[in-house]
């Protein structure tokens, strides 16, 4: 297929770019910044130039992840997260519409689904969080405008008869978390297998499986690495996470112990990335479970953590 990829240039198009190569699709991307896999710089807010782009490369599939995204808030000012997240996202369903493309893929986050109480930790359990949760009151401008773009993607499916999935993908950044320091990095993005976290690869390649697999009209999944948990163990995850975990793995915390890791405490949160799985037949390559194995095998984590990655809308701000 002729593949339109926004944020091209960006941590999870610069996985997915290539990937999509190599599955025989003709990859045109578009980013503000320059990089690898982006063969043409300019805006989804250019909404001319979107239109040139699918008619001039006679595109069949866009898939949206060009964004300002978390760690853009402290930088740009809440118009932009709206011109981008959203006129952005509709400027490219418009154009799906005018030349119908088969198929739209837009980059969501599980980030949408965390309200105040949410983020707060405000519950005596583990909240759940699958595709059935709601009703949603994201708290900060980036979840808001995220949300927005996934109702577009809705009603542009339902009026225009387009193909549209939303994949609400959990953390797969590489950088460190910006609010919490303690454990240090690697051993926070290892815990967050458990219940918050995937691979960027495992990202990219949801991506590329909803391209081939996708349903007709609209579909939301979250994509987030396989939990471990039950929501039976919901309670106990926020009062004592540790004698949960022992119990579905009792070497875990000798291995942790060993590298001079901690396990979490409490769990607050857990999202249920499986719906992917059962009903478009994807894999997640990593769990919770392969990072055990490789912290036992002494080999390299099968995460990114890089403290000094700079993400590209900085660049382009500067
Ligand atoms: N990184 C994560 O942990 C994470 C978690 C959940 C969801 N997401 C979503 O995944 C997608 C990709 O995120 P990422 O981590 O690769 O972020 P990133 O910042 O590395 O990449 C986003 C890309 O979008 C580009 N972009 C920004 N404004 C644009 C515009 N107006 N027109 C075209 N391109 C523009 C940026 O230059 C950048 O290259 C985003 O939609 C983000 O909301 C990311």
């Amino acid at each position: 297929m002729n593949v339109l990829l926004t944020g091209s240039s960006g941590w999870l198009g610069r996985y997915l770019a290539p990937l999509l190569k190599a599955a025989g699709h003709i990859v045109t991307g578009l980013d503000i910044t320059q990089g690898q896999y982006t063969t043409h710089i300019g805006s989804v807010v250019n909404r001319k130039l979107i239109n040139e782009l699918v008619e001039d490369r006679k595109i069949d599939a866009i898939i949206h992840s060009g964004a300002l995204h978390k760690p853009d808030i402290i930088r740009f000012p809440a118009q932009s997260f709206i011109d981008v997240n959203v006129t952005g996202t509709l400027n490219l369903l418009e154009t799906a519409r005018k030349f119908e493309v088969q198929k739209f893929i837009f980059t969501s986050t599980t980030s949408l689904m965390i309200d105040r109480d949410i983020r707060e930790g405000n519950f005596d359990y583990a909240v759940w969080l699958d595709e059935t949760h709601g009703p949603l009151a994201p708290r900060n401008i980036y979840g808001v405008t995220k949300l927005a773009g996934e109702h577009l993607c809705r009603q542009y499916a339902e009026a225009f008869d387009l193909n549209v999935t939303s994949l609400r993908t959990s953390r797969f950044f590489p950088e460190e978390d910006d609010t919490m320091t303690d454990p240090p990095a690697e051993n926070l993005k290892a815990n967050e297998f458990l219940n918050r976290r995937h691979t960027v690869r495992d990202s990219a390649r949801a991506h590329e499986h909803v391209l081939d697999h996708m349903k007709s009209g609209y579909a939301m999944y979250i994509v987030s690495a396989p939990t471990p948990f039950k929501v039976t163990d919901c309670a106990d995850l926020k009062t004592n996470a540790r004698s949960v975990i022992k119990k579905i793995y009792p070497h875990a915390a000798g291995l942790y112990a060993a590298k001079g890791w901690r396990l979490p405490q409490s769990i607050a949160r857990v999202y249920d990335g499986t719906l992917i799985c059962r009903e478009l037949g994807f894999e997640y390559e990593t769990d919770f479970a392969n990072i055990l194995d490789v912290i036992r095998k002494d080999k390299a984590m099968p995460f990114e953590n890089d403290p000094n990655y700079i993400n590209p809308s900085t660049i382009g701000a500067n």
